[in-house]
């Protein structure tokens, strides 16, 4: 049996709730599949300053380097955000882990589940053929650059970026590129930024070593209009830290919601998995979250503990129960589910009812005559 060790780092708001499901899908894999999953709860965001001061405790960041992977699940606290004068904020708790776990990129990944287009602001055949994956760097530029406040009425924020910190990553982008479709889309804002240039530069100097990609440039403001326009052009988007912030949360509508993207973040030391939403404070302890986010997050994590044909049974799984118009509110689905509901039908799915040595995974009679 393979043990992996998971940290699993919940956060606040819906965190908890969501982590929970994809646990179960965890779960459900290692028993049809003979892995097992311990997993090593740890403090981060507002829940952690609120027990001990510290939005990312050295305790929480111990466990981290000790995990073969970790589970995130979603960081921020409103009680936080209207106190511009606030020292402290969850936030900080997992740009810190991002920083000192060297966890330079982030993979968005994203794809349309056919039965949810209409749920996109754009029109269906707009989505047609849209699949692309935004590797986004994350622990540079301006988010990480020297900061201040000079006086009570001036600020600074400075984007820097070194030659290394951006091949390192565009050469994650353009593997991935190799094994999609060969298409590398370089997003910058190259006509005003100094360090945009030194991106461009740099990705030109690497393309020689990746012959069948094809890359292209394109502005970041005409970036953010060509991914409505016509979101099908796009392979792989590489680009920089708060670009990439700004345009994974735009794509998301591409999907139909927030509440369905997952992402990896990978670099030094432990990877780590989340969901690209955030904490979601109005629904919190409402069991009304879409867990799908964090379930396809976990999706990842198997992919990177090489297990592969686990994953790919994982998302074949979502598919399957999007299909049948199951789903959280979010979806305006035919047939409404809570939040645990979706993870039991998914980790339902993903056990081999046929074998008594199954952990008993419960569904609800009503959503078991569906699925
Ligand atoms: C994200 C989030 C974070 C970011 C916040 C919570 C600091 O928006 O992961 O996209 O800006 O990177
Ligand atoms: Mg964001």
């Amino acid at each position: 049996m393979n043990t992996f060790q998971i940290a699993v780092l919940a956060g606040d708001g819906i965190g908890p709730e969501v982590v929970a499901q994809a646990r179960k899908v965890l779960d459900a894999v290692g028993d049809r599949f003979g892995h097992q999953f311990v997993y090593v709860p740890a403090l981060v965001g507002a829940v952690a300053i609120d027990a001990t001061g510290d939005p990312l405790p050295q305790a929480t960041l111990d466990v981290c380097l000790a995990a073969d992977a970790i589970l995130f699940g979603a960081i921020g606290d409103p009680k936080y955000d209207n106190d511009p004068k606030a020292s402290v904020r969850p936030e900080q708790g997992l740009l810190r882990l991002r920083k000192a776990l060297g966890l330079y990129a982030n993979l968005r990944p994203v794809t349309i589940f056919p039965s949810l287009r209409h749920l996109a602001p754009l029109r269906e055949d707009r989505l047609e053929g849209v699949d692309m994956l935004i590797v986004r760097e994350l622990t540079g530029g301006i988010y990480f650059g020297e900061k201040g406040r000079p006086t009570p009425d001036s600020a600074y924020d400075i984007c820097s970026y070194s030659r290394e910190e951006i091949e390192r990553i565009a050469h994650i982008a353009f593997a991935q590129a190799g094994l999609r479709r060969g298409k590398l889309t370089l997003v910058d804002k190259a006509n005003v930024l100094e360090t945009s240039r030194l991106w461009r530069e740099t990705i030109k100097d690497m393309q020689k070593d990746y012959p069948d990609v094809s890359v292209d440039f394109l502005f970041v403001d005409n970036a953010a209009m060509q991914l409505i326009l016509s979101p099908a052009q796009f392979d792989v988007i590489l680009t920089e830290n708060m670009f990439g912030d700004i345009l994974s949360d735009e794509s998301s509508v591409l999907a139909g919601s927030l509440g369905l993207l997952p992402s990896s973040s990978i670099g030094a030391h432990t990877a780590l998995f989340e969901p690209i939403h955030g904490s979601y404070p109005q629904a919190a302890g409402k069991d009304i979250a879409n867990p799908l986010a964090t379930i396809l997050s976990a999706a990842m994590l198997l992919d990177h503990l090489k297990l592969w044909n686990e994953a790919a049974l994982v998302r074949e799984a979502v598919a399957q129960i999007l299909a049948k118009g199951l789903g959280t509110p979010d979806l305006q689905p035919a047939v409404l589910c809570s939040c645990s509901e979706m993870g039991d039908i998914v980790a339902h799915l993903l056990s081999d009812a046929d074998s008594p040595g199954i952990r008993g995974i419960q569904i609800s009679q009503r959503l078991s005559t569906i699925i």
